[in-house]
């Protein structure tokens, strides 16, 4: 693990995978800032990291919400806080499948990383890393492949905003099967995650920010069920590792257990 310095955020900081990245950023000695929309589930949170020890500061956002991100960003800016990395976890997977499962798991888990990190991007230092927690369902191998072919490589920003609201749109008309998509939102938001991940690493080289997508595996939290194999701990160790990569580290990259994954 790199010896890094300075402050972190961590999106949907207080239960889950988010939680224990936090812990294990603490246990490092990083200031650690635990982002959530739950106001008093992340207070409590914060104070359990307090209690054992850590700098941990509670800090309000829903990341569906661009009041909730701008006031995040004017209350940072405000106390000249540079980021030495953004970690953007917070994400749903909702049951069932139809249009407003498929918009509104967009809007957490695609629009929500993308707008916050476009908003906080001012405030990172150079050499700066961001996360993107995506997951093995976001592979492209998930898509019919004349579909893969327009995420890979991926497309300007705005297209692939575009192709993202035609998927919504395909699944209202009932035309998402025809049309390539997979009969899941969660997998389609993160293949749009991944997607972003690249084109974000490359515009953002020249500011020798590092960004990465990871996988935690499949995790015991309340997203991924009592069956999973994996522990927070170990599901959190590829987030904390991405968080803390070195300045020459890689960028544009899938990660699970360190280790380099397909698109
Ligand atoms: N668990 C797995 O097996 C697994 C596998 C692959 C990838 N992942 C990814 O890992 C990340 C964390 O998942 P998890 O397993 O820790 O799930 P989790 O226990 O369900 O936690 C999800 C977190 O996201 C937050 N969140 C949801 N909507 C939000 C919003 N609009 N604004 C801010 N925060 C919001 C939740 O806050 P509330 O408490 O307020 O709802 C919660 O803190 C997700 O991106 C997920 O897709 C998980």
């Amino acid at each position: 693990m790199a010896k890094v310095t300075g402050t972190i955020l961590v999106t949907g900081g207080n239960r889950g995978l988010g939680l224990e990245a936090c812990r294990q950023l603490g246990r490092l000695g990083l200031k650690v800032l635990l982002a959530a929309r739950d106001i008093a589930s992340g207070a409590e949170a914060t104070s359990a990291m307090h209690s054992e020890g850590l700098d941990v500061t509670f800090e309000p956002l829903d990341v569906t919400s661009q009041e909730s991100i701008d006031n995040l960003a004017d209350r940072l800016g405000r106390q000249s806080v540079r980021l030495a990395a953004l970690v953007n976890n917070a994400g749903i997977a909702l049951d069932g499948f139809d249009a407003s499962v498929a918009e509104r798991t967009l809007a957490v888990n695609f629009f929500g990383a993308m707008h916050v990190t476009d908003r906080l991007l001012p405030l990172m230092e150079q050499s700066g890393r961001i996360v993107m927690v995506s997951s093995g369902a976001g592979e492209l191998e998930g898509l019919a492949p004349a579909l893969r072919r327009r995420f890979d490589p991926p497309p300007s920003k705005e297209e692939l905003v575009s192709l993202l609201r035609s998927f919504v749109e395909d699944v209202r008309g009932g035309e998402y099967a025809r049309k390539g998509w997979p009969g899941s939102a969660y997998r389609v938001s993160k293949v749009g995650l991944n997607a972003l991940t690249r084109l974000l690493a490359e515009e953002l080289k020249e500011r020798h920010l590092l960004v990465n997508a990871v996988c935690p595996g499949w995790v015991r939290t309340r997203m991924g069920g009592a069956q999973a194999p994996r522990g927070v701990e170990e599901g959190a160790d590829t987030l904390v590792w991405a968080a803390t990569l070195p300045p020459e580290g890689p960028t544009g990259g899938f990660f699970r257990d360190r280790r380099a994954i397909p698109w």
